[in-house]
């Protein structure tokens, strides 16, 4: 797995992790669990770290507390989650929450929510990371419509990480927020690389270009991750899935070539064209 730092500490972070949203949100089943444990074992072989999980994807957070804890591998994993609720009381008891139920004393990133009530929260993460609660802090959103703003807080709040919707149809993101991110020094997590499956309905029946393989891209999957990756703003891109084998597909972007800023136009032309 390739790795790029996250700027703020130069830490490396490997480039594929985990969303959580929906894929994370079920009950304590045998049946429930299991594609799950699975996902976390294959992660950790193959070298991933990130998981991404918020108070909104319903039992996500306890699951990935709950499992990593059984496999033995929970200080293993970088673990994220996020404050999404108004008041500074409120944004406190849920942070706590998220802490008991991921099984952790420090959270290693914690970000705002598509920035609800972000101002107060952003006070008490700032304080939690200096109390060692927390080892980064960040903002997220998931709509082109929130750029702006989030590149403003990129600009002038001390902020280790910015999460954002990018992909290889919908790139508004590359404009001025991944820049502005880059040239600050914020970490950059990508949300919806697959915008939410759909990419997959796209591409249905096509074939993936000869050139591809160059790439070290064996299918759809890693093609449209690979996209992401060729911005050299991007740390890391967290594609959710429930499904193992689609677990191995995905970390298997991590490895390899990344394509230059000509491929990935290349790409998008090819896409376009299907
Ligand atoms: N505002 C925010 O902070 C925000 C907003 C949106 C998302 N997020 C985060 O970003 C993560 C990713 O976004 P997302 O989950 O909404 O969408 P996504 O990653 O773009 O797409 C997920 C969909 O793609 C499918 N999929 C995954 N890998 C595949 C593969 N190799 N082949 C075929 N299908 C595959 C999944 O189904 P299977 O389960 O069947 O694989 C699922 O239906 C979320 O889970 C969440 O952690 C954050």
């Amino acid at each position: 797995m390739m790795y790029r730092p996250i700027p703020s500490t130069n830490e490396p972070l490997p480039v594929v992790g985990l969303g959580s949203w929906q894929q994370f949100d079920v009950g304590s089943s045998a049946s429930d669990r299991e594609p799950l444990r699975q996902v976390l074992t294959r992660m950790h072989q193959k070298g991933g770290k990130l998981i991404d999980a918020s108070p909104m994807y319903g039992r996500a957070e306890q699951v990935i507390g709950d499992l990593t804890t059984d496999l033995r591998l929970n200080s293993s994993f970088f673990l994220a989650t996020k404050v999404w609720t108004t008041g500074k009381q409120a944004g406190i008891d849920q942070m706590e929450d998220s802490l008991r139920k991921m099984r952790r004393k420090t959270l290693d990133l914690l970000q705002i929510h598509n920035l609800l009530d972000w101002q107060t929260h952003l006070k008490t993460l700032k304080d939690w990371k200096q109390a060692g609660k927390v080892r980064y802090i960040g903002v997220t959103h998931y709509t082109a419509s929130a750029h702006d703003q989030l590149e403003r807080i990129v600009k002038t709040e001390p902020i280790d990480f910015v999460q954002v919707n990018y992909s290889i149809r919908v790139r508004n993101a590359e404009q001025s927020l991944l820049p502005a991110a880059h040239e600050k020094g914020v970490a950059v997590l990508i949300n919806e690389p697959f915008e939410t499956g759909s990419l997959f309905r796209a591409v249905k029946g096509r074939e993936l270009p000869a050139w591809a393989a160059e790439y070290g891209i064996e299918s759809w999957a890693q093609f449209f991750l690979k996209f992401i990756l060729a911005n050299p703003a991007v740390t890391c891109v967290i594609p959710g899935t429930s499904n193992p084998a689609h677990l191995l597909d995905n970390m298997g972007a991590g490895f390899g070539q990344f394509p230059d800023q000509k491929i990935q136009a290349q790409m998008a032309t090819y896409l376009a064209k299907l």
